[in-house]
């Protein structure tokens, strides 16, 4: 069977509400996306629990902080068995270097966010840097590629231009994914399920679509018959 491309987003404040999510899903057709409301509140026995039902897990927790601190924290995240975990790539070079030679087998996937969606050109100015989102973003994901990690975090709009400067191996990994007669929520720049694996994307977080579904499992069993086809 094909590795799944889905990742759900459990974004849940309890156990009880992630683990009864959990039961609804299937981990032979999407992995789990578990970020830092869940960890903090529940921490790393949860993970265990959510291992133990054959899931794998991106823990999002998009590190960001001096070298050394970055790449201890990374040791100890992939230590937890955990699929994938994530640095802010604005961390800098040496922050990526340490954050890669941290994980050197390689086994859990480390990636990086490269901009935030929410920061558009204002708030680029705000803190100095003068280049638009789209230059930022390709400047800081070529800089990723160089150190060595294995991909980045995306809009589903970026990944076309990212293919291109980018080699195939590296991983892109979008949120902001709508089925085509789905809800938008907050979300503004989207793609559906099939056009952002068209566009190269080779991961696709997906939450609400899923999560709030009447019936979670068949909204994903949906999205997976799709990107197949
Ligand atoms: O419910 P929805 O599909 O919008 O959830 C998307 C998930 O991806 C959420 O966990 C959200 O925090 C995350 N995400 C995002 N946009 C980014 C980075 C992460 O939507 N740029």
């Amino acid at each position: 069977m094909d590795e799944p491309r889905i990742i759900v987003a459990l974004d849940v404040s309890s156990t009880t509400q992630a683990l009864s999510l959990a039961s609804k899903l299937n981990p032979a057709l999407c992995r789990l996306k578990v970020g830092k409301e869940l960890f903090t509140a529940e921490g790393p026995a949860f993970l265990e629990k959510l291992m133990h039902h054959e899931f794998e897990i991106f823990l999002d927790l998009k590190f960001h902080d001096i070298p050394n601190t970055v790449a201890n924290a990374c040791k100890v995240a992939a230590g937890l068995g955990v699929w994938m975990i994530n640095v802010h790539a604005l961390g800098g070079r040496k922050m990526l270097l340490a954050a890669r030679e941290a994980l050197p087998n390689k086994s859990t996937k480390l990636i990086a966010v490269t901009l935030l969606t929410s920061m558009g050109n204002e708030d680029l100015r705000d803190i100095g840097i003068n280049t638009s989102p789209q230059d930022t973003v390709k400047q800081l994901a070529l800089l990723v590629n160089d150190c060595g990690l294995d991909g980045v975090v995306c809009s589903p709009l970026e990944t076309n231009q990212l293919r291109q400067t980018i080699p195939n191996h590296f991983l892109l990994v979008t949120p902001g994914i709508r089925p085509s007669d789905g809800q938008l929520d907050d979300q503004q720049r989207v793609a559906t399920p099939t056009q952002a694996i068209k566009n190269g994307s080779d991961y696709l977080v997906i939450g609400r679509p899923i999560t709030q579904a009447g019936d979670p499992m068949l909204a994903l069993q949906q999205i997976s018959n799709d990107i197949k086809a």
